[in-house]
């Protein structure tokens, strides 16, 4: 088959990653792509906001199948645009696309479907706004509705700070009309947990679970961003809880779908806060998260095509999914000033012995080639991605990557996954058990 990836970030490069090795590529194509892309796919300059001209794209390079990678295309229509033509593509449409495009949309429609989320009040006005503020205790949560590239969120720890949160979306218009309306939140309390799922709009194939850590610096501290690493491990979610989100988030949401009329397919990312309560859903977004597709996807080890044609095929129900049981973790590594005003140009040196370490791999987000070098031209530079038999030696594993590296400016967290270690012991230790080296078989010899 002719593959087609679109985007240019990490996730992209561990979707092509993934799909290079699938027995039914023949070709595959990644637009725009980056340095680190080219290494698997050829990638091809595009606008992914011009969605006629990627869809000729599609058509010129004869692509059987498209996969999309970020939410803007999604949310704008591309789905849409490549059935009009008869091209497959693999996500949700745009009526679909609303669970992440509007925040208002899917905290009613969660309502609606008796979805377990925070109780909430949409405001039209700024007006309205303050006045909802006060009906909510301290902190309090003030949500833009449209896409913010995860600046729209803003946990406020006082009256001051929502109102400047207010004033900033539906005054001062920071984020555009994304901040048209907004949302007002009760604060929930607990452990963040990413579940994904692939589906077919009726069959769900869960993805194994991640933990994403969005602050900047160690400890959750400073300020949000796209995502400074995940990990993933089966002692994230107990089975019951895996069945309770199953059964009281994802069915839910795929039967109020197509009961609305707006039948859901390709990716869907559940954030949940895992409260005192029991989970809740944050949001939606529609698309596999980066970097979570990192570690899942380091995780698979199924054929990745097989998954993607069987759920545009409306056959996922009859797929069988392998995973390592091994958990995968991901480091990211960012510029100098990200997330606020990146640096960009620095040459990045060490990346071929990261390599050579085995188990390690390096998805590039914003790279590219030049006179031989390799240059950071973004915030997210790059995610070193590991796996192995154990936590502790996957993140040792990653961490010793990420050593080998180096550009000016260069930052990333030293605590990814240190959440889950504390974890380890209380819920997978009988599962993990060794056989006491005396009673090993001998090796042959
Ligand atoms: N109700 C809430 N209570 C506490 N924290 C929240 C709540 N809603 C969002 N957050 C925090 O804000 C982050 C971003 O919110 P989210 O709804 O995921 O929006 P986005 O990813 O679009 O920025 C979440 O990952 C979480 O840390
Ligand atoms: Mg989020």
């Amino acid at each position: 088959m002719k593959l087609l990836v679109l985007g240019s970030g990490g996730r992209e490069h561990a979707l092509a990653w993934k799909l290079h090795e699938s027995q039914r590529m023949e070709e595959l194509y990644c637009a725009p792509g980056n340095a680190g892309i080219a290494q698997e796919a050829e990638c091809i300059p595009v606008d992914l906001s011009q969605l006629k001209a990627v869809v000729a794209l599609a058509k010129k390079l004869r692509a059987d199948l498209t996969i999309v990678g970020p939410e803007a295309p999604l949310v704008a229509g591309i789905v849409d645009e490549f059935e009009k033509e008869g091209l497959a593509i693999i996500g949700p449409n745009k009526a679909a696309s609303r669970l992440e495009g509007s925040k208002v949309f899917a905290k009613e429609f969660m309502r609606r479907h008796g979805i377990p989320t925070a109780r909430f009040e949409v405001a039209e006005t700024f007006e309205d706004a303050i006045k909802a503020l006060v009906r909510f205790p301290l902190p309090v949560v003030v949500k833009a509705d449209g896409l913010a590239a995860g600046k729209g969120v803003v946990v406020a720890r006082n009256h001051a700070e929502a109102e400047q949160a207010v004033q900033d979306f539906m005054v001062r218009k920071t984020l555009g009309t994304a901040g048209d309306r907004v949302i007002i939140e009760e604060c929930l309390t607990g452990e963040e947990t990413s579940f994904i799922v692939l589906t077919d709009g009726r069959a769900i194939l869960p993805m194994v679970p991640t933990q994403d850590h969005k602050a900047l610096l160690d400890g959750d501290q400073g300020p949000n961003t796209g995502g400074m690493g995940a990990y993933s491990d089966d002692s994230i979610l107990t089975e019951a809880l895996h069945d309770e989100i199953l059964r009281s988030m994802v069915a839910p949401t795929l039967a109020g779908m197509e009961m609305e009329g707006s039948p859901y397919r390709g990716f869907l990312y559940c954030g949940l806060m895992m409260t005192p309560a029991g989970p809740m859903l944050l949001e939606y977004n529609v698309r596999l998260g980066d970097p979570e597709a990192q570690p899942i996807l380091m995780r698979l080890r199924s054929d990745l095509t097989d998954l993607l044609v069987a759920s545009r095929e409306g056959q996922l129900a009859s797929v069988d999914v392998h995973w390592s049981p091994n958990p995968s973790i991901c480091v990211v590594l960012t510029s100098k000033g990200y997330p606020a005003k990146p640096e960009t140009d620095k040459t990045i040196t060490g990346y071929e012995a990261v390599e050579a370490l085995g188990g390690v791999k390096i998805f590039h987000s914003a790279t590219r080639f030049e006179d031989h070098q390799l240059l950071t031209t973004g915030g997210r530079v790059m995610g070193v991605t590991a796996i192995a038999e154990d936590l502790p030696s996957a993140i040792q594993r990653a961490y010793a990557g990420v050593n080998k590296l180096q550009f000016e400016g260069m930052h990333f967290r030293n605590d990814i996954g240190a959440k889950a270690l504390k974890r380890v012991p209380k819920i997978t230790a009988p599962k993990r058990t060794r056989v006491p080296k005396a009673e090993r078989p001998a090796s042959r010899k």
